[in-house]
């Protein structure tokens, strides 16, 4: 293959699970560009319709779907309606997140089930979907999964234990997962973003300041379009030969 095809996803179609805004509407925009059919998923059909309607080129196919990712019946509904508009499937992108903040001493069963749920089950039960559909295809896919670099520390000061646990195990899943289905040609690996300014952590904009102060000197807070590179790399096939790998993409953070 030309070194310049490498990245390219013209022909190639999934889904992105949380992608009617933040980091999963700009990968979709990316992916989009570089000619991907991308199903949009969202947790409300409203506004995952409008997210669509925004990224449409007229070349792409891009249709809108209401999931709950943390519902195995909802992404069965999903995988099915998505099956019957895109026949097939060559990447899935299991991004939607969410964060509470309660501190350990006082969160409620189930406000730390809730992040458990979306964060960790929610990315298996998508993976799961979308893994069948490529076996039934005989489609030797790449999934990919939004873990994060509070898989590896615990951020500060705000309080996070639910969340920092779902993301170890989103990084251990996608090993457990490509081990699994390498004998199906299917890749699994995943996207560690450090802070990302998107409206996860508007309602923490205070501690923007105390985050900036523990990146190494000279470094600087993310924002979406800094993952594109590392998401476009697991999708295309120029990560033809790289499988339950994780790829931190937090400018340092996590060094110092
Ligand atoms: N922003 C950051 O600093 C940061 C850092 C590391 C990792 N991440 C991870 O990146 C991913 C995207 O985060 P973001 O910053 O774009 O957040 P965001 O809040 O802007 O977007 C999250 C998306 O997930 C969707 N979602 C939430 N619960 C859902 C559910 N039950 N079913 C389906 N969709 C659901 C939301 O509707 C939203 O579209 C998350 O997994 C998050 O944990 C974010």
């Amino acid at each position: 293959m030309e070194t310049k095809n490498m990245f390219s996803l013209e022909g190639k179609k999934g889904f992105i699970t949380g992608s009617s805004r933040g980091i999963g509407k700009t990968i979709a925009k990316a992916f989009i560009d570089l000619g991907a059919d991308v199903a949009i998923l969202g947790s409300h059909l409203d506004t995952a319709e409008k997210a669509a309607e925004e990224l449409s080129n007229g070349r792409s196919k891009v249709i809108a779907y209401q999931c709950n990712v943390a519902d195995p019946d909802s992404v069965s509904a999903m995988i099915a309606d998505y099956e019957k508009d895109y026949g097939s499937i060559d990447f899935a992108v299991n991004n939607a997140g969410i964060f509470t903040g309660e501190a350990a001493l006082d969160i409620s069963p189930d406000a730390f089930r809730s992040v458990i749920d979306v964060d960790l089950n929610g990315v298996f039960f998508t993976a799961q979907a979308a893994a069948r559909l490529m076996v039934r295809n005989g489609s030797r896919g790449s999934i990919i999964s939004t873990a994060s670099m509070s898989a590896h520390v615990v951020n500060r000061p705000q309080t996070i234990a639910n969340y920092c646990a779902a993301k170890a195990g989103v990084v251990q899943l996608t090993k457990s997962l490509a081990a699994e289905w390498a004998k199906y040609g299917i890749r699994v690996n995943c996207v560690s973003p450090g802070y990302m300014q998107t409206d996860l952590v508007s309602s923490m904009s205070d501690m923007l300041p105390v985050w900036q102060g523990m990146m190494p000197e000279g470094s600087r807070l993310g924002f979406p379009p800094d993952l594109i590179g590392a998401y476009v790399y697991f999708a295309s096939d120029a990560s033809e030969y790289a499988t339950g790998s994780e790829l931190i993409v937090d400018g340092g953070y996590t060094l110092v």
